[in-house]
């Protein structure tokens, strides 16, 4: 029996393993120019986001006891931005990624910053229930085969009272609207398979936000899924924003 994917649904899967594998190899193969794409088509205003995302848990990233989570760490810019608040003597973050590609990149440039990374699915992660004080995930939970299971296991690693942080893109209304829809279907894919050879991600990245649950939605889903204070900062027009929760 297939289960329709209820989350990332790449071209061709299936059912959410096949989503999942699609995801994974998608990420192993643009990995050698993942950083200079993603700074090229966004124009460097992802480091602005990764870096207020981070100044958000500020207070958390502070205490060096923190256990601290990065989930879908990727190539680790994210993994570079939470690592900026953390004292010196402070624990150990955990940068975890399932495409071995994206994960090489990311260790050697967090590895001697004070995080040690986790090859692992964020739906099955190694982690022990109630264990972690933060969990962030930038641009990668969009990715997930299912959203909803992905909101479970956040919740299952989480203390009671720890946070969550989700950054992602969303759809902007409006006239801003029309001109990035139009960027990200038509002038972001083309730019996409010029620099890399290959135009799929490119043409994932555009459905895969159009695919996924609105600022509403997504934080009726996270309070379904046992969560407080759910709440969305739109980021640069509602480009992007960061959702946050705490586990009630
Ligand atoms: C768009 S990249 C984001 C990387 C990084 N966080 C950033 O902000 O640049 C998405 C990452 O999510 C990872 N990912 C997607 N689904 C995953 C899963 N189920 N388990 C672990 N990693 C996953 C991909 O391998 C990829 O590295």
């Amino acid at each position: 029996m297939t289960i329709p994917a209820r989350g990332a649904e790449p071209a061709g899967a299936m059912d959410e393993q096949s989503a999942s594998l699609a995801v994974q190899t998608m990420f192993n193969t643009i990995a050698p120019r993942y950083d200079l794409l993603n700074h090229v088509l966004s124009a460097n205003i992802d480091r602005v986001w990764w870096r207020r995302t981070a100044r958000a848990f500020a207070p958390i990233l502070r205490r060096p006891d923190a256990t601290v989570v990065d989930m879908c760490c990727g190539t680790g810019d994210m993994t570079l931005a939470l690592l900026r608040h953390r004292p010196a003597d402070s624990k150990p973050l955990l940068a975890l990624d399932f495409a071995h590609a994206m994960l090489v990149r990311g260790q050697r440039k967090f590895a001697s910053q004070g995080a040690v990374a986790i090859e692992a699915d964020a739906l099955h992660m190694p982690i022990p229930d109630n264990s972690v004080d933060l969990i962030t995930t930038a641009f990668g939970f969009r990715n997930l085969a299912n959203y909803e299971a992905g909101l479970i296991e956040m919740h299952r690693v989480l203390r009671p009272g720890g946070e969550l942080g989700i950054l992602d893109f969303s759809e902007p209304k409006g006239l801003l609207g029309r001109f990035y829809q139009f960027y990200f279907r038509h002038i972001l894919p083309r730019i996409g398979k010029m620099l890399s050879g290959s135009s799929a991600p490119y043409n994932y990245l555009p459905h895969s936000v159009h695919r996924f649950p609105g600022p509403d939605e997504l934080q009726t889903m996270l309070r379904a899924c046992g969560f407080a204070q759910a709440s969305w900062t739109p980021y640069t027009f509602g480009i992007a924003g960061l959702y946050r929760a705490v586990k009630a």
